[in-house]
Protein backbone atom coordinates (compact mmCIF):
# COMPACT_ATOMS: atom_id res chain seq x y z
CA UNK A 1 0.00 0.00 0.00
CA UNK A 2 1.46 3.60 -0.73
CA UNK A 3 2.69 5.90 2.33
CA UNK A 4 0.26 8.01 1.66
CA UNK A 5 -3.13 5.41 1.91
CA UNK A 6 -1.28 4.51 5.23
CA UNK A 7 -0.63 7.99 6.42
CA UNK A 8 -3.84 8.81 5.99
CA UNK A 9 -5.42 5.99 8.65
CA UNK A 10 -8.02 7.58 9.96
CA UNK A 11 -8.27 7.66 14.48
CA UNK A 12 -11.24 5.32 14.19
CA UNK A 13 -12.80 3.70 11.04
CA UNK A 14 -15.41 5.88 9.19
CA UNK A 15 -18.66 5.01 9.55
CA UNK A 16 -21.00 4.42 6.29
CA UNK A 17 -24.25 3.56 5.45
CA UNK A 18 -25.52 2.62 2.30
CA UNK A 19 -28.47 3.27 0.59
CA UNK A 20 -29.49 0.39 -2.64
CA UNK A 21 -26.61 -1.97 -3.65
CA UNK A 22 -29.98 -5.00 -2.62
CA UNK A 23 -29.62 -8.54 -4.42
CA UNK A 24 -28.95 -8.40 -8.48
CA UNK A 25 -27.82 -4.46 -8.20
CA UNK A 26 -24.93 -3.86 -10.31
CA UNK A 27 -22.90 -1.03 -8.69
CA UNK A 28 -23.76 -1.27 -5.32
CA UNK A 29 -21.40 -4.43 -4.52
CA UNK A 30 -18.44 -2.69 -5.88
CA UNK A 31 -18.92 -0.18 -3.81
CA UNK A 32 -18.63 -1.70 -1.01
CA UNK A 33 -15.51 -3.82 -2.19
CA UNK A 34 -13.88 -0.35 -2.74
CA UNK A 35 -15.10 1.11 0.96
CA UNK A 36 -13.20 -2.31 2.21
CA UNK A 37 -10.11 -2.41 0.09
CA UNK A 38 -8.48 -0.18 2.63
CA UNK A 39 -9.52 -1.15 5.62
CA UNK A 40 -10.28 2.28 6.91
CA UNK A 41 -14.40 2.52 6.24
CA UNK A 42 -16.80 0.24 7.70
CA UNK A 43 -20.31 -0.44 6.71
CA UNK A 44 -23.03 -0.19 9.81
CA UNK A 45 -26.13 0.23 8.30
CA UNK A 46 -27.86 0.18 4.97
CA UNK A 47 -31.47 0.47 2.71
CA UNK A 48 -30.56 -1.96 0.64
CA UNK A 49 -34.28 -1.90 -1.33
CA UNK A 50 -37.13 -0.70 -1.65
CA UNK A 51 -38.68 -3.76 -0.77
CA UNK A 52 -38.63 -4.01 3.34
CA UNK A 53 -38.37 -8.04 2.94
CA UNK A 54 -35.31 -7.66 0.60
CA UNK A 55 -33.66 -4.49 2.41
CA UNK A 56 -33.52 -6.93 6.04
CA UNK A 57 -32.02 -10.03 4.40
CA UNK A 58 -29.64 -8.31 2.18
CA UNK A 59 -28.32 -6.92 5.28
CA UNK A 60 -28.05 -9.40 7.46
CA UNK A 61 -26.06 -11.25 4.27
CA UNK A 62 -23.36 -8.68 5.20
CA UNK A 63 -23.62 -9.50 8.68
CA UNK A 64 -24.93 -6.46 10.07
CA UNK A 65 -27.18 -6.54 12.83
CA UNK A 66 -31.02 -6.82 12.22
CA UNK A 67 -31.75 -3.04 13.93
CA UNK A 68 -29.24 -1.64 11.48
CA UNK A 69 -30.89 -2.85 8.05
CA UNK A 70 -33.68 -0.80 7.58
CA UNK A 71 -36.67 -0.51 5.29
CA UNK A 72 -36.52 2.72 3.73
CA UNK A 73 -34.13 5.19 3.94
CA UNK A 74 -36.16 7.77 5.34
CA UNK A 75 -36.26 5.32 8.72
CA UNK A 76 -32.40 4.78 8.29
CA UNK A 77 -31.90 8.46 7.96
CA UNK A 78 -33.86 8.92 11.13
CA UNK A 79 -32.65 6.26 13.25
CA UNK A 80 -29.19 6.98 13.15
CA UNK A 81 -29.39 10.09 13.47
CA UNK A 82 -30.64 9.22 16.96
CA UNK A 83 -27.48 7.33 17.69
CA UNK A 84 -24.68 8.17 20.24
CA UNK A 85 -22.10 10.37 17.87
CA UNK A 86 -19.74 7.43 18.11
CA UNK A 87 -22.17 5.13 16.49
CA UNK A 88 -24.04 6.19 13.95
CA UNK A 89 -23.24 6.29 10.35
CA UNK A 90 -21.12 9.65 9.30
CA UNK A 91 -21.73 9.35 5.84
CA UNK A 92 -23.99 7.47 2.92
CA UNK A 93 -23.53 5.99 -0.28
CA UNK A 94 -26.41 6.04 -2.62
CA UNK A 95 -26.32 4.02 -5.22
CA UNK A 96 -29.56 3.98 -6.66
CA UNK A 97 -31.34 4.81 -9.74
CA UNK A 98 -30.96 8.64 -10.85
CA UNK A 99 -34.67 9.86 -9.90
CA UNK A 100 -34.05 8.57 -5.90
CA UNK A 101 -30.99 10.63 -5.57
CA UNK A 102 -31.97 13.85 -5.21
CA UNK A 103 -34.20 12.81 -2.13
CA UNK A 104 -31.94 10.51 -0.21
CA UNK A 105 -29.48 13.03 -0.41
CA UNK A 106 -31.13 15.96 0.77
CA UNK A 107 -32.33 13.97 3.57
CA UNK A 108 -29.19 12.66 4.48
CA UNK A 109 -27.59 16.62 4.23
CA UNK A 110 -30.51 17.55 6.88
CA UNK A 111 -29.68 14.85 9.09
CA UNK A 112 -26.01 15.94 8.74
CA UNK A 113 -24.26 13.28 6.93
CA UNK A 114 -22.07 13.77 4.52
CA UNK A 115 -23.25 11.94 0.92
CA UNK A 116 -21.04 10.20 -1.45
CA UNK A 117 -23.17 9.71 -4.37
CA UNK A 118 -23.83 8.02 -7.75
CA UNK A 119 -23.81 10.01 -11.05
CA UNK A 120 -25.52 11.53 -12.39
CA UNK A 121 -26.20 13.43 -9.00
CA UNK A 122 -30.07 13.73 -9.50
CA UNK A 123 -32.78 13.41 -12.13
CA UNK A 124 -32.50 17.03 -13.52
CA UNK A 125 -30.13 20.39 -13.20
CA UNK A 126 -32.77 22.17 -11.11
CA UNK A 127 -32.17 19.24 -8.10
CA UNK A 128 -28.46 19.40 -8.79
CA UNK A 129 -28.79 23.34 -7.55
CA UNK A 130 -31.06 22.64 -4.63
CA UNK A 131 -28.51 20.28 -3.45
CA UNK A 132 -25.79 22.89 -4.10
CA UNK A 133 -27.06 24.98 -2.20
CA UNK A 134 -27.94 22.75 0.77
CA UNK A 135 -24.46 20.97 0.53
CA UNK A 136 -23.06 25.38 0.41
CA UNK A 137 -25.77 25.62 3.75
CA UNK A 138 -24.72 22.78 5.81
CA UNK A 139 -21.38 22.48 5.22
CA UNK A 140 -20.89 18.97 4.63
CA UNK A 141 -18.92 17.02 1.97
CA UNK A 142 -20.66 15.80 -1.11
CA UNK A 143 -19.01 13.65 -3.41
CA UNK A 144 -19.89 12.27 -6.78
CA UNK A 145 -18.50 8.78 -8.04
CA UNK A 146 -17.11 9.53 -11.30
CA UNK A 147 -15.50 6.59 -10.75
CA UNK A 148 -12.71 7.22 -13.78
CA UNK A 149 -11.40 10.11 -12.06
CA UNK A 150 -9.60 7.74 -9.34
CA UNK A 151 -7.56 6.03 -11.46
CA UNK A 152 -3.54 6.71 -11.24
CA UNK A 153 -2.79 6.98 -15.16
CA UNK A 154 -5.66 9.80 -15.33
CA UNK A 155 -4.13 11.61 -12.45
CA UNK A 156 -1.00 11.18 -13.88
CA UNK A 157 -2.43 12.84 -17.34
CA UNK A 158 -4.34 15.63 -15.37
CA UNK A 159 -0.76 16.44 -13.53
CA UNK A 160 1.05 16.36 -16.76
CA UNK A 161 -1.12 18.95 -18.82
CA UNK A 162 -1.70 21.05 -15.70
CA UNK A 163 1.96 21.49 -15.78
CA UNK A 164 2.33 21.91 -19.45
CA UNK A 165 4.07 18.84 -20.55
CA UNK A 166 1.92 19.24 -23.93
CA UNK A 167 1.76 22.90 -24.14
CA UNK A 168 -1.44 24.44 -24.41
CA UNK A 169 -4.64 21.78 -24.75
CA UNK A 170 -6.38 22.29 -27.87
CA UNK A 171 -8.27 19.28 -28.90
CA UNK A 172 -10.18 17.08 -26.39
CA UNK A 173 -11.37 13.50 -27.81
CA UNK A 174 -13.57 11.65 -25.46
CA UNK A 175 -15.25 8.62 -26.35
CA UNK A 176 -17.31 5.59 -24.44
CA UNK A 177 -18.81 3.31 -26.04
CA UNK A 178 -20.40 -0.13 -24.60
CA UNK A 179 -23.09 -2.75 -26.48
CA UNK A 180 -24.80 -3.67 -24.17
CA UNK A 181 -28.02 -2.21 -25.18
CA UNK A 182 -28.39 -3.69 -28.62
CA UNK A 183 -30.90 -6.17 -29.04
CA UNK A 184 -27.93 -8.46 -30.51
CA UNK A 185 -26.52 -8.54 -27.16
CA UNK A 186 -29.55 -8.35 -24.96
CA UNK A 187 -31.18 -5.01 -25.36
CA UNK A 188 -33.63 -4.33 -23.02
CA UNK A 189 -33.85 -7.71 -20.68
CA UNK A 190 -32.97 -6.70 -16.88
CA UNK A 191 -33.85 -4.17 -14.22
CA UNK A 192 -30.52 -2.03 -15.40
CA UNK A 193 -32.01 -1.68 -18.65
CA UNK A 194 -35.38 -1.38 -18.00
CA UNK A 195 -34.73 1.94 -15.47
CA UNK A 196 -32.28 3.35 -17.60
CA UNK A 197 -34.55 3.64 -20.30
CA UNK A 198 -37.95 5.26 -18.84
CA UNK A 199 -37.63 9.01 -18.34
CA UNK A 200 -39.22 8.66 -15.18
CA UNK A 201 -36.43 7.08 -13.48
CA UNK A 202 -32.81 8.04 -15.46
CA UNK A 203 -33.98 11.56 -16.89
CA UNK A 204 -33.54 13.49 -19.44
CA UNK A 205 -31.36 10.85 -21.05
CA UNK A 206 -30.30 7.32 -20.99
CA UNK A 207 -26.99 6.76 -23.00
CA UNK A 208 -25.61 11.05 -22.24
CA UNK A 209 -27.00 10.24 -18.50
CA UNK A 210 -25.17 6.77 -17.97
CA UNK A 211 -21.94 7.24 -19.50
CA UNK A 212 -21.50 10.40 -21.71
CA UNK A 213 -21.61 12.62 -18.53
CA UNK A 214 -18.45 10.39 -17.68
CA UNK A 215 -17.01 10.59 -20.79
CA UNK A 216 -17.37 14.90 -20.15
CA UNK A 217 -16.18 14.46 -16.57
CA UNK A 218 -13.09 12.89 -17.66
CA UNK A 219 -13.07 15.39 -20.83
CA UNK A 220 -13.10 18.01 -18.04
CA UNK A 221 -10.80 16.76 -15.21
CA UNK A 222 -7.49 15.61 -17.56
CA UNK A 223 -7.69 18.49 -19.81
CA UNK A 224 -7.81 21.19 -16.53
CA UNK A 225 -11.10 22.81 -19.28
CA UNK A 226 -14.75 23.04 -18.81
CA UNK A 227 -17.17 22.44 -21.44
CA UNK A 228 -19.12 25.68 -22.61
CA UNK A 229 -20.70 25.37 -25.15
CA UNK A 230 -21.72 21.97 -27.49
CA UNK A 231 -23.77 20.78 -30.30
CA UNK A 232 -25.40 17.47 -30.26
CA UNK A 233 -26.75 14.55 -32.17
CA UNK A 234 -28.64 12.20 -30.18
CA UNK A 235 -30.87 9.43 -31.33
CA UNK A 236 -32.34 6.04 -29.92
CA UNK A 237 -31.43 3.27 -32.84
CA UNK A 238 -33.26 0.26 -31.54
CA UNK A 239 -36.75 1.02 -32.14
CA UNK A 240 -39.81 1.91 -29.49
CA UNK A 241 -37.31 3.47 -26.76
CA UNK A 242 -38.24 7.15 -25.72
CA UNK A 243 -34.94 7.75 -24.55
CA UNK A 244 -31.19 8.02 -26.49
CA UNK A 245 -29.26 5.13 -26.95
CA UNK A 246 -26.36 6.72 -28.68
CA UNK A 247 -25.04 10.20 -29.32
CA UNK A 248 -22.57 12.14 -30.88
CA UNK A 249 -21.29 15.76 -29.45
CA UNK A 250 -18.58 18.77 -30.65
CA UNK A 251 -17.66 20.67 -27.83
CA UNK A 252 -16.48 24.50 -27.27
CA UNK A 253 -14.20 24.56 -24.16
CA UNK A 254 -13.78 27.73 -21.82
CA UNK A 255 -10.30 27.88 -22.43
CA UNK A 256 -10.27 28.04 -26.37
CA UNK A 257 -10.03 24.08 -26.64
CA UNK A 258 -12.33 22.06 -29.52
CA UNK A 259 -13.71 18.79 -28.75
CA UNK A 260 -15.44 15.56 -29.84
CA UNK A 261 -17.58 13.40 -27.65
CA UNK A 262 -19.30 10.15 -28.66
CA UNK A 263 -21.22 7.72 -26.54
CA UNK A 264 -22.82 4.32 -27.25
CA UNK A 265 -24.56 1.75 -25.67
CA UNK A 266 -25.45 -0.09 -28.83
CA UNK A 267 -21.99 -0.23 -30.03
CA UNK A 268 -22.22 -3.95 -30.77
CA UNK A 269 -19.53 -5.85 -28.94
CA UNK A 270 -17.88 -3.23 -27.07
CA UNK A 271 -17.62 -3.59 -23.28
CA UNK A 272 -16.40 -0.78 -21.55
CA UNK A 273 -14.67 1.16 -24.18
CA UNK A 274 -13.93 4.39 -22.38
CA UNK A 275 -10.78 6.39 -23.97
CA UNK A 276 -9.81 9.68 -23.92
CA UNK A 277 -6.99 11.72 -26.16
CA UNK A 278 -6.06 15.28 -25.46
CA UNK A 279 -3.75 16.91 -27.63
CA UNK A 280 -1.69 20.46 -26.70
CA UNK A 281 0.50 22.94 -28.78
CA UNK A 282 3.96 20.16 -27.91
CA UNK A 283 2.13 17.18 -27.81
CA UNK A 284 -0.85 14.68 -27.16
CA UNK A 285 -1.90 11.64 -24.48
CA UNK A 286 -4.04 8.88 -24.93
CA UNK A 287 -5.62 6.50 -21.61
CA UNK A 288 -8.26 3.69 -22.30
CA UNK A 289 -10.05 2.57 -19.59
CA UNK A 290 -9.45 -1.07 -20.56
CA UNK A 291 -5.82 -0.69 -20.54
CA UNK A 292 -6.07 1.37 -17.45
CA UNK A 293 -2.06 0.75 -16.37
CA UNK A 294 -0.49 2.33 -19.63
CA UNK A 295 -0.55 6.50 -20.57
CA UNK A 296 0.46 7.01 -23.88
CA UNK A 297 2.33 10.28 -24.49
CA UNK A 298 2.68 11.26 -28.09
CA UNK A 299 5.43 14.14 -29.74
CA UNK A 300 6.09 15.57 -33.34
CA UNK A 301 9.77 14.65 -33.29
CA UNK A 302 10.15 11.62 -31.25
CA UNK A 303 8.32 7.80 -30.44
CA UNK A 304 5.56 7.74 -28.46
CA UNK A 305 6.27 7.12 -24.96
CA UNK A 306 4.24 4.67 -22.63
CA UNK A 307 3.85 5.59 -19.37
CA UNK A 308 2.82 2.50 -17.01
CA UNK A 309 1.67 2.49 -13.35
CA UNK A 310 3.34 1.87 -10.29
CA UNK A 311 6.50 3.26 -11.61
CA UNK A 312 8.51 5.41 -9.27
CA UNK A 313 8.57 8.37 -12.12
CA UNK A 314 4.93 8.91 -11.28
CA UNK A 315 3.50 12.26 -9.77
CA UNK A 316 2.33 12.79 -6.48
CA UNK A 317 -1.12 11.96 -7.19
CA UNK A 318 -0.21 9.01 -9.25
CA UNK A 319 1.78 7.18 -6.83
CA UNK A 320 -0.40 8.40 -3.49
CA UNK A 321 -3.48 6.56 -5.08
CA UNK A 322 -1.45 3.31 -5.98
CA UNK A 323 -1.10 -0.09 -4.05
CA UNK A 324 1.01 -2.20 -5.71
CA UNK A 325 4.42 -2.63 -8.08
CA UNK A 326 4.61 -2.20 -11.57
CA UNK A 327 3.39 -4.96 -13.74
CA UNK A 328 1.02 -5.95 -10.73
CA UNK A 329 -2.11 -4.32 -12.57
CA UNK A 330 -4.71 -2.28 -10.45
CA UNK A 331 -8.40 -1.63 -11.94
CA UNK A 332 -11.70 -0.43 -11.68
CA UNK A 333 -12.36 -1.53 -7.93
CA UNK A 334 -9.08 0.12 -6.77
CA UNK A 335 -10.15 3.23 -8.88
CA UNK A 336 -13.24 2.87 -7.00
CA UNK A 337 -10.96 2.51 -3.60
CA UNK A 338 -8.80 5.77 -4.35
CA UNK A 339 -12.54 7.43 -4.32
CA UNK A 340 -13.47 6.23 -1.49
CA UNK A 341 -10.41 6.77 0.29
CA UNK A 342 -10.11 10.37 -0.70
CA UNK A 343 -13.62 10.81 0.66
CA UNK A 344 -12.56 8.87 4.05
CA UNK A 345 -9.52 11.45 4.54
CA UNK A 346 -11.53 14.23 3.88
CA UNK A 347 -14.42 13.12 6.35
CA UNK A 348 -11.10 12.61 8.89
CA UNK A 349 -10.01 16.12 8.49
CA UNK A 350 -14.30 17.00 8.89
CA UNK A 351 -14.14 14.89 12.03
CA UNK A 352 -12.03 17.87 14.05
CA UNK A 353 -9.91 15.04 15.32
CA UNK A 354 -6.99 15.30 12.99
CA UNK A 355 -4.82 17.70 11.76
CA UNK A 356 -6.30 18.75 8.27
CA UNK A 357 -4.79 16.87 5.36
CA UNK A 358 -4.01 18.85 2.53
CA UNK A 359 -5.26 16.63 -0.42
CA UNK A 360 -9.28 16.24 1.14
CA UNK A 361 -11.21 16.14 -1.67
CA UNK A 362 -8.36 16.11 -4.33
CA UNK A 363 -9.58 13.89 -7.43
CA UNK A 364 -13.06 13.27 -6.09
CA UNK A 365 -15.67 15.07 -8.10
CA UNK A 366 -17.80 16.99 -5.78
CA UNK A 367 -21.01 19.20 -6.20
CA UNK A 368 -19.85 21.78 -8.33
CA UNK A 369 -19.25 18.77 -10.95
CA UNK A 370 -22.32 17.32 -10.02
CA UNK A 371 -23.99 20.49 -11.16
CA UNK A 372 -21.78 20.48 -14.28
CA UNK A 373 -22.78 17.02 -15.01
CA UNK A 374 -26.12 17.75 -15.41
CA UNK A 375 -26.02 20.96 -17.18
CA UNK A 376 -24.21 19.03 -19.76
CA UNK A 377 -26.74 16.26 -19.69
CA UNK A 378 -29.57 19.26 -20.40
CA UNK A 379 -27.53 21.00 -23.42
CA UNK A 380 -27.29 17.88 -25.01
CA UNK A 381 -30.86 16.74 -24.76
CA UNK A 382 -31.99 20.38 -25.37
CA UNK A 383 -28.97 20.94 -28.31
CA UNK A 384 -29.98 17.83 -30.45
CA UNK A 385 -34.04 18.23 -30.00
CA UNK A 386 -33.51 21.81 -31.68
CA UNK A 387 -31.84 19.88 -34.60
CA UNK A 388 -28.30 20.54 -33.62
CA UNK A 389 -28.07 24.27 -32.44
CA UNK A 390 -24.96 25.27 -30.52
CA UNK A 391 -26.41 25.11 -27.11
CA UNK A 392 -24.81 26.89 -24.02
CA UNK A 393 -24.26 24.89 -20.44
CA UNK A 394 -26.78 26.49 -18.21
CA UNK A 395 -23.97 26.89 -15.32
CA UNK A 396 -20.91 28.51 -14.55
CA UNK A 397 -18.54 26.39 -16.23
CA UNK A 398 -15.70 28.15 -14.46
CA UNK A 399 -16.40 27.26 -10.67
N1 LIG B 1 -19.90 5.08 -11.40
C1 LIG B 1 -20.17 4.13 -12.25
O1 LIG B 1 -19.29 3.67 -12.97
C2 LIG B 1 -21.56 3.55 -12.31
C3 LIG B 1 -21.77 2.29 -12.88
C4 LIG B 1 -23.07 1.76 -12.86
C5 LIG B 1 -24.11 2.49 -12.31
N2 LIG B 1 -23.89 3.73 -11.82
C6 LIG B 1 -25.00 4.50 -11.23
O2 LIG B 1 -25.38 3.83 -10.01
C7 LIG B 1 -26.78 3.94 -9.81
C8 LIG B 1 -27.36 2.53 -9.66
O3 LIG B 1 -27.13 1.80 -10.85
P1 LIG B 1 -27.16 0.19 -10.88
O4 LIG B 1 -26.77 -0.19 -12.25
O5 LIG B 1 -26.43 -0.35 -9.74
O6 LIG B 1 -28.72 -0.06 -10.70
P2 LIG B 1 -29.40 -1.40 -10.22
O7 LIG B 1 -30.79 -1.38 -10.78
O8 LIG B 1 -28.54 -2.57 -10.50
O9 LIG B 1 -29.47 -1.27 -8.64
C9 LIG B 1 -30.24 -0.29 -7.98
C10 LIG B 1 -30.50 -0.77 -6.56
O10 LIG B 1 -31.15 0.28 -5.84
C11 LIG B 1 -32.25 -0.30 -5.10
N3 LIG B 1 -33.23 0.77 -4.86
C12 LIG B 1 -34.00 1.42 -5.74
N4 LIG B 1 -34.72 2.37 -5.11
C13 LIG B 1 -34.40 2.30 -3.80
C14 LIG B 1 -34.81 3.00 -2.64
N5 LIG B 1 -35.71 3.99 -2.70
N6 LIG B 1 -34.28 2.65 -1.45
C15 LIG B 1 -33.37 1.65 -1.35
N7 LIG B 1 -32.94 0.95 -2.44
C16 LIG B 1 -33.45 1.26 -3.62
C17 LIG B 1 -32.74 -1.43 -5.98
O11 LIG B 1 -33.49 -2.37 -5.24
C18 LIG B 1 -31.39 -2.00 -6.46
O12 LIG B 1 -30.87 -2.85 -5.46
C19 LIG B 1 -27.31 4.74 -10.99
O13 LIG B 1 -27.45 6.09 -10.64
C20 LIG B 1 -26.24 4.57 -12.06
O14 LIG B 1 -26.19 5.66 -12.97
C21 LIG B 1 -22.64 4.25 -11.80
Amino acid sequence: MSKELVSKKPAAKIRMGIVGGGPDAFIGNIHRMAARLDGRIELVCGAFSRDPEKSRSAGQALYLPEQRCYPDYQTMMQREAELPAAERMEFVAIVTPNSTHYSIASSALAQGFHVLCEKPATLNLAEARALQQQVTETGLLFGLTHTYTGYPLVMEARERVARGDIGKVTKVVAEYTQGWLAAVMGGEDGKQAAWRLDPAQAGASCCMGDIGVHAANLAEFVSGQSIATLLADLQSLEAGRSLDDDGSVLLRFDQGARGVLFASQIAVGEENNLRIRVYGTKGGLDWQQQEPNSLWLKWPDRPAELIRAGQGYLGVNASNNSRTPPGHPEGYIEAFANLYSNFATAIADARGTEAPQSSTMNNVPGIDEAVKGMAFIEAVVASSAAGGQWTQLNCDVSR
